[in-house]
């Protein structure tokens, strides 16, 4: 699904960020990105989405060349690649049910289909308490478990996870790589860029890529056990209870104007 062929990305006057890298992913796996500050962790995820276009080499996501996308195909490209940072970078204007719904807003999905959508992955992530407060109110682990509920929003069938447990205590940081091994035993790819060692520890088997200074220095194999043992699949497609909708539902209800432009009402509230 992606095949990075000596890659390289060359930033003037002097740097290579990525220096002649190749690997391939599989569609489904779990791969950890390790390696120090600077080794090129973040870089491969920009280069994935085209944030930067490789100096040379070439980048096949979904056997398409993606350093052949045009500028005007960007957009639809990344979203087809879920991201996750460490910052969590939230819209703090927007409540947690908006901050998820506005992927699919901005990609024209019914109402009706926003309201399932943003249900089902609210209690993914256990979340349908707090559907209605807003990023500042949130712990770091439930803001990063939101920003995960959005990244997934639009069904990618790949999240690449940058340094998510950055800022995140020990026991937080396990909580964030369970769910992770939760949505790949789901079928999602999973590349999670860490050194972060807690989550080192609980993806021990797990395919592993390290870095130095740009180059690939070690590519672990995925071995067979080293699947997540999480739940079975038809988890996922597993509806969130009957109280929980009728919950949010009521809360919709209540909010009648949940819908993503009501800012002005929250001023005239403050
Ligand atoms: N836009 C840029 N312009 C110039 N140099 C850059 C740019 N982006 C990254 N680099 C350089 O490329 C190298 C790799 O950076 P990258 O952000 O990929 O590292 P990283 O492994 O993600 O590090 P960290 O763990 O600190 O996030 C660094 O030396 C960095 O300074
Ligand atoms: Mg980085």
């Amino acid at each position: 699904m992606i095949k990075f062929t000596s890659v390289s990305k060359y930033f003037p006057p002097d740097s290579y960020a990525v220096n002649d890298i190749s690997f391939d992913i599989d569609d489904g796996e779990l791969v950890l990105l390790t390696g120090p500050s600077g080794s090129g962790k973040t870089t491969i995820m920009k280069l994935l989405t085209r944030e930067h276009l490789a100096t040379s080499g070439d980048i096949f996501f979904a056997d398409k060349n993606i350093n052949e996308i045009k500028q005007s195909q960007i957009h639809e490209h990344k979203r087809k690649i879920g991201v996750i940072f460490q910052d969590y970078k939230l819209l703090p204007e927007l409540n947690i049910w908006e901050n998820i719904a506005l992927p699919l807003s901005i990609i024209g999905k019914k109402q009706e289909e926003i309201e399932q959508r943003v249900t089902d992955l609210l209690t993914l992530i256990s979340l349908t308490d707090k559907a209605f407060l807003f990023p500042k109110q949130l712990s770091g682990g439930e803001a990063q478990r939101i920003s995960i509920a959005r990244a997934l929003s639009t069904g990618p069938t790949i999240i690449f996870a940058d340094e998510p447990t950055g800022n995140l205590d020990r026991e937080t940081a396990l909580e964030i790589g369970k769910l992770l091994q939760k949505i790949n035993s789901f079928g999602t790819t999973i590349i999670l860029a860490t050194h972060d060692h807690d989550i080192m520890e609980l993806f021990k088997g797990v395919r592993q890529i390290e870095l130095e200074k740009g180059k690939i220095k070690k590519d672990t194999k995925p071995k067979k056990e080293s699947k997540p043992d999480v739940k079975s699949k038809s988890d996922v497609e597993s509806k969130p209870d009957v109280d929980d909708k009728k919950k949010i539902k009521s809360k919709l209800k209540e909010t009648k104007d949940y819908k993503l432009k009501n800012t002005d009402k929250k001023n005239k509230t403050k």
